[in-house]
């Protein structure tokens, strides 16, 4: 999967997503992630992109010109028409389910903004999506899209090395992973549950589901209203959310 990101600095999101398991899947030829940098596109001799916003105001504003420049570049290097995502507060919250849909495009651009903005012009001219990843302000677009690269990028087929570790996991169909314990069978006085230990397969898998299941009752109550529940499920959840009054 190819992406391009559109930002005054490159080094910062190359560094990061260079690192660990994208930079093994980038050297295995599996991810392709290449920065553009917006300044190099600028117009005049200094180099500048930004300016004072019309009407007045704090802040200064990206100009349309680089940032059309910089698209163009990016187009001359583009198989189709990829869908290009401006990393706004103002956006669509990214959640699992976009990376999923994004994971099946073959190739991505993003464009990170930074000062008070971009001139809308430009935005209007080339952005396909708007995307926020939560409700808070970051200084600029750039750990927003490395945000979203990361969890696009370990979707695509062979970028982890265990195909089984984005089968199940947080979010996988609404429910929160269970919990996971490695060596030693003691810690601290706290031993591994001993289901776990047991051997016996399917009662380890009725354990981590039930695990799931009130995890994700008690941390995230809104995801079950959309997860796929079997009727096993829902006897589980109405047994422990009885009060003990109600037995009697
Ligand atoms: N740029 C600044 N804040 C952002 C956010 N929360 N999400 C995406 N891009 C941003």
């Amino acid at each position: 999967m190819k992406f391009f990101i559109m930002t005054l600095f490159p080094d910062m999101v190359l560094d990061a997503l260079h690192t660990s398991v994208l930079g093994r899947a980038a050297e295995k030829g599996l991810l392709d992630i290449e920065a553009v940098d917006i300044r190099t596109f600028a117009t005049n001799k200094h180099k500048r992109v930004d300016d004072y916003p019309y009407g007045g105001g704090a802040g200064l504003v990206m100009q349309a010109e680089p940032i059309y420049r910089a698209y163009q570049s990016v187009q001359d290097k583009t198989q189709g028409n990829p869908r290009v995502i401006y990393l706004t507060p103002q956006g669509r919250v990214f959640s699992q389910e976009m990376a999923r849909e994004l994971a099946k495009e073959e190739e991505l651009v993003f464009l990170c903004g930074h000062y008070e903005g971009i001139d809308e012009r430009v935005l209007e001219e080339i952005v396909t999506d708007q995307v926020s990843i939560g409700d808070y302000v970051l200084t600029g677009g750039e750990l927003a899209a490395m945000v979203m690269v990361d969890a696009i990028s370990r979707l695509v087929p062979g970028v982890l090395n265990n195909e089984e570790s984005a089968e199940f996991e947080s979010f996988e169909d609404n429910l929160l992973e269970y919990p996971q314990y490695s060596r030693p069978e003691e810690w601290m006085g706290r031993r591994v549950p001993a289901v776990l230990l047991s051997g016996h397969h399917g009662k380890v898998d009725e354990w981590r589901r039930e695990q799931s299941l009130l995890r994700t009752l008690e941390r995230r109550p809104d995801l079950l209203e959309k997860a796929r529940l079997t009727d096993k499920d829902r006897d589980f959840l109405d047994k422990i959310q009885k009060k003990p009054c109600e037995d009697a």
